[in-house]
């Protein structure tokens, strides 16, 4: 800020004192300011902004939380500047960004906005989206900044965890180092935006644990179908390719958190009758859900032992390694190119599917089955959206890595076609593949 508006702003500070928010309101102009103590609710009386000391912490943090749990923190401004006073201060600034400044008038966060507003007004939202705009302006979803797009560690109904494909601005959730610190850490819950799009946890760009790709109907490794809590969505336009949540009952709350500490991602409900947040499900589910838990070219099944196991027309590729998790690595039985004429396809069911290469929304599965078995580097296929009969085409070269069987009760997973020798896929699957290729 430059010197003079930066006066400006400290003598308008003290000129206006007394008129200090002393009711509960959804909004600030910048004739307004929030001080420790006081805070904005929004109009349903959902969330409350206002500053908060997280766990056994003394120091002070502006963030946005639930009125009927105010322990549950949603959304932190100043992560990594804590003030260690009750001295902090929220407003507009001269030129219409929202800044939190310190007793020593220290800017601790802004709301790094990038055009100047004459009549910027900020507003906590139903939503828990605290917006910046201009108050002319109240129509138009034209934010000039908005919480929503600098998430936390938490994901909140609305709000988009992805990309905007023009600028590639990214919208992930980071999460808290420990439940008295909410500084940034590199443990994130992040969408990967390859052909096919799929969520994954990583820590220092290192993935922890991916979900498989979107298949229409939910992430194929997250058994969210079929929840009567919430639809999942994965949206993707021209500018955007995001994944959003909507409960199906507005009065519901429900939110999710990646959380370090217990190195998951948790999906929390509000039990209107116990009064507590109950855990929907966490993820990674199982052990096979961590990333490469069994090497390539194998699958891995939680509930049996050895856990991973070579794919049908695979042998371990040193037997001293079999049944060690991660270091199996499998490769085809036999060397001998049989490809493409004495191959086929063999179904697997369930299935997390390999971390993602190629893919083709709009083929339908006999050409996606073909352009595979033509092509003796395509080494599995599967359907890129299963939400009808499926449709789409998911294909993967080399190496088949990070492969699960979907187990339990749940409805999850999908079904995937390897490739392999005929001689594996018996005598009536062979003539099968013989009559595929004769019609
Ligand atoms: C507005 O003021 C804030 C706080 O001084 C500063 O961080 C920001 O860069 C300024 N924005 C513009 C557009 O000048
Ligand atoms: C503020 O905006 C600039 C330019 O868009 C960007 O480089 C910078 O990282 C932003 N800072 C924060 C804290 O978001
Ligand atoms: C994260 O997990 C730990 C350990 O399970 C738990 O104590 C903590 O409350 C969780 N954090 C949040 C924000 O829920
Ligand atoms: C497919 O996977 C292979 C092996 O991991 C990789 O080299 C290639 O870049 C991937 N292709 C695409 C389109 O992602
Ligand atoms: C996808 O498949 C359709 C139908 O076979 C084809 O017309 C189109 O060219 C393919 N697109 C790409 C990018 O391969
Ligand atoms: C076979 O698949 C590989 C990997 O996707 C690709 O690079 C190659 O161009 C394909 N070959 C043919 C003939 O389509």
């Amino acid at each position: 800020m430059e010197i003079l508006s930066f006066f400006t702003f400290l003598f308008s500070l003290t000129l206006l004192s007394t008129l200090e928010l002393s009711f509960a309101a959804d909004t600030i102009t910048s004739r307004q300011y929030i001080r420790d103590g006081e805070t904005l609710t929004s109009s349903s009386q959902r969330y409350e902004l206002g500053f908060f000391s997280p766990g056994n912490s003394n120091n002070r943090f502006l963030g946005i939380w639930y009125k009927i749990t105010p322990q549950v923190i949603v959304w932190v401004a100043n992560r990594n500047k804590p003030i260690p006073d009750k001295t902090g201060v929220l407003t507009i600034s001269s030129n219409g960004s929202l800044v939190l400044i310190d007793e020593g008038k220290r800017i601790l966060w802004s709301s790094n906005s990038s055009r100047i507003l004459a009549n910027p007004e900020a507003q906590l939202l139903d939503s828990g989206n605290f917006i910046l705009r201009e108050s002319t302006d109240r129509s138009s979803e034209n934010y000039m900044w908005q919480s929503f797009d600098y998430p936390s560690d938490t994901l909140l109904a609305g709000m988009k965890l992805g990309w905007n494909l023009k600028t590639g601005f990214e919208r992930y959730l980071t999460s808290w180092r420990s439940v008295d610190d909410p500084s940034v850490t590199d443990f994130s819950y992040r969408l990967e935006i390859n052909d096919a799009p799929q969520l994954y946890i990583s820590t220092s760009s290192k993935k922890v644990a991916r979900s498989g790709p979107w298949n229409g109907v939910q992430f194929g490794g997250i058994p969210m179908a079929h929840n009567k809590v919430f639809k999942p969505m994965v949206v993707h336009n021209e500018d955007e390719l995001y994944y959003m949540y909507k409960p199906f009952d507005d009065t519901v709350l429900t939110r999710i958190i990646v959380n370090q500490s217990s190195g998951t991602m948790q999906r929390f409900v509000f039990n209107k009758g116990s009064g507590a947040w109950d855990i929907l499900y966490s993820w990674p589910f199982d052990t096979c859900d961590h990333f490469e838990q069994c090497g390539a070219n194998s699958n891995c099944r939680t509930s049996r032992t050895p856990m991973c196991e070579c794919l049908k027309g695979f042998v371990p590729k040193s037997q001293d390694d079999w049944g060690t998790p991660q270091t199996t690595t499998c490769v085809k039985k036999s060397q001998e190119s049989d490809c493409p004429d004495r191959e086929g396809f063999l179904k697997l069911v369930r299935m997390k599917v390999p971390d993602n290469n190629w893919s083709n929304q709009s083929m339908n599965t006999q050409e996606c089955r073909a352009k595979c078995l033509k092509n003796c580097s395509c080494m599995a296929y599967a359907n890129s959206d299963i939400s009808g009969k499926g449709s789409g085409c998911l294909m993967w070269s080399g190496d088949l890595t990070d492969i699960k069987e979907c187990s339990g009760s749940f409805s999850w997973g999908q079904d995937l076609y390897i490739r392999v020798p005929a001689s594996e896929l018996g005598l009536i699957k062979f003539l099968d593949v013989l009559c595929s290729k004769i019609s």
